[in-house]
């Protein structure tokens, strides 16, 4: 049966019914997924809060590579260079304007989720950069990645923004994994991450910026109840949940969660009802932060070997760039 024939006879459509399996599924545990923040409204709180004050991971990333980018691509010179999970069109135009400058002729390739934003911002950046031919692709870092030759080597792979923090070690592993194995020999993958707590970043700013003053986090945060109840009919009401964040220093990361003071029902349609008592919560993202014996660890695990550390004079966050091992 058709899915258009699946839907006239009230089955639901495939996307949504897994979805719902997912969301039921995660419910029961109390542990949702950090995917589900970004819808338009998502993305857009999202870009609100690396304007904060309190949010310096991306203003200390922004100035890393503000001082590095020409020297670092005038050493490199790739033929390519792969953005995974392109970011924001200010980093994005850092690196571009030194590859322009320091090997004309290159092909940007952002590589998204989402084919539609991919086809918007490589439209504005042909504009931009006549120098560049810009190509992108569609992938999903929890899969191998599969790429078209795009030009001359090397190829430079860049993860930002410390978006590897989403993902709890094993899965980290697989995503680097993933990255060695597009790679060849000679190749250059850079990593933004976000560093733990130390003598520049107290336990307080780290969880400050994940918690601001004016709410926009608390906002992002339960935009995914309401991302939720759009996509697959569940019934949160997102006011009634609280935002929490703290840093867990045994497990090296920042967890969010939303806290129902009251408790709360939720029905996911066709799968059945959950019943969290006052004070449970959801987690909804965890933000692992680095330092360097466990980033050599999860690297080593995927076969890279790091070969150099960058970091801002406070030791907040790290560029790392690495190889294959092997
Ligand atoms: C986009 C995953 C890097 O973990 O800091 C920001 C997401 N969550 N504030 C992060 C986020 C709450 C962000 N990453």
């Amino acid at each position: 049966m058709s899915e258009a024939a699946a839907r006239r006879e009230g089955g639901e459509d495939p996307s949504v019914a897994r979805l719902r399996d997912e969301v039921w599924e995660r419910l029961n545990r109390r542990v949702l997924s950090s995917r589900w923040f970004y819808d338009r409204r998502g993305s857009e709180l999202f870009e609100a809060i690396t304007r904060l004050p309190e949010y310096y991971p991306t203003r200390t990333e922004l100035a890393l590579l503000e001082a590095g980018a020409r020297e670092w691509m005038g050493r490199l010179r790739p033929g390519v260079f792969v953005e995974l999970g392109a970011g924001s069109a200010r980093k994005t135009r850092v690196l571009l304007d030194a590859l322009q400058e320091r090997r004309p002729g290159a092909v940007y390739v952002p590589l998204d989720v989402s084919a539609e934003f991919l086809e918007a911002t490589a439209a504005e950046l042909r504009v931009e950069y006549p120098d560049l031919r810009i190509e992108p692709e569609v992938g999903d870092l929890t899969r191998p990645l599969v790429l078209e030759r795009h030009g001359e080597p090397p190829t430079l792979f860049a993860f930002l923004g410390s978006t590897l923090g989403n993902f709890p070690p094993p899965a980290a592993v697989s995503v680097l994994r993933h990255v060695h194995d597009a790679m060849a020999p000679g190749d250059i993958f850079l990593l933004g991450a976000d560093l733990r707590p130390g003598p520049g970043k107290t336990v307080e700013e780290l969880e400050a910026a994940y918690d601001d003053a004016q709410g926009i986090t608390a906002d992002f945060n339960r935009n995914m109840l309401r991302v939720l109840n759009h996509r697959t009919g569940t019934d949160f009401e997102p006011e009634a949940w609280l935002h929490r964040a703290f840093y867990d220093a045994d497990a090296g990361w920042i967890e969010m969660h939303l806290v129902t003071p009251e408790g709360a029902e939720i029905t996911v349609p066709g799968r059945g009802t959950v019943r969290l008592a006052p004070g449970e919560s959801l987690r909804t993202e965890v933000s692992s932060k680095y330092d360097r014996p466990t980033l050599d660890g999860l690297f080593g695990a995927a076969d890279l070997e790091i070969v150099e550390w960058v970091t801002d004079p406070r030791q907040r966050y790290a560029m790392v760039f690495a190889r294959r091992a092997s």
